[in-house]
């Protein structure tokens, strides 16, 4: 696969054509964003640290039968990719209260929930990526129910599969976003990325914070968090 023009410039990411239709290159950057692109910085090898963990967990995935857009790492900030057209839904998923749940519902961060929370917001820049409903998203024909419901059932196994394997190496997966991709032949696939930048880690025993929460909040050791997280990651 060679690589061919630059398609699209993300906040953290480039995702650039490949001379085969079926495959695309992503590039992982070392910019952070923070509130809707408010809040602007680098991390310093971030890219390199984030191709890393989120090939590691994609391939966890696909062992279990999740199947996802990853081909093949190619360098240290990049890796090949299925073609998708991304689905304009994000999936979140909770299993601790943080975050934007606990300033809307307010729950103290890090109180449990007695049963996963799964949320769905419209992915629109200029509205801030608003929550919506099931009734949204198929009014408004973000997905169908029936593709709705098939991306349910893949969060919730991805939700298994991830916390499983982070447990064996003292992090807890407290929430992540997915996105979803359609390939070429129709078929519905986990898309972006799945990596500190998309999940809250916390370690299990000290419930510090492994993840981008570092730079939000400015708590410093964010490097170090990623390269932890990596760490940990190989010695599975
Ligand atoms: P939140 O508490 O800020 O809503 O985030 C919940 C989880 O989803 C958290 O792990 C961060 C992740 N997330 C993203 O990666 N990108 C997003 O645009 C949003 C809204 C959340």
């Amino acid at each position: 696969v060679e690589k061919r023009e630059l398609l699209y410039e993300g906040k953290t990411k480039q995702v650039f054509a490949t001379d085969n239709q079926n495959f695309r290159i992503f590039a992982f950057k070392d910019e952070a964003t923070a509130f809707n692109g408010l809040k602007k910085g680098k991390i310093s090898g971030k890219g390199v640290i984030n191709n890393k963990i989120s090939s590691i967990l994609m391939r966890v995935l696909e062992r279990e039968g999740v199947p996802t857009h990853f081909v093949k790492e190619i360098s240290d900030r990049e890796q090949i990719v299925k073609a998708v057209s991304i689905m304009p839904i994000e999936v979140l998923v909770r299993n601790v209260a943080a975050g934007t749940l606990s300033k809307r519902l307010g729950l103290p961060e890090g109180a449990k929930l007695s049963s996963t929370v799964y949320e769905y917001c419209y992915k629109n820049n200029d509205l801030g990526d608003p929550l919506i409903n099931t009734s949204h998203v198929v009014a408004l024909g973000l997905a169908t129910e029936e593709e709705l419901k098939l991306m349910l059932k893949i969060a919730g196994k991805i939700n298994d599969v991830l916390s499983a394997c982070l447990k064996k190496i003292n992090v807890d997966l407290i929430d992540f976003k997915l996105e979803f991709g359609k390939t070429i032949d129709g078929t519905i696939i986990v898309a972006d990325e799945i990596t500190p930048d998309t999940c809250r880690f916390w370690d299990s025993v000290t419930r510090s914070k492994l993840d981008i929460d570092r730079f939000r909040k400015d708590l410093g050791g964010v490097e170090e968090a990623y390269n932890e997280i990596f760490n940990r990651l190989q010695s599975l």
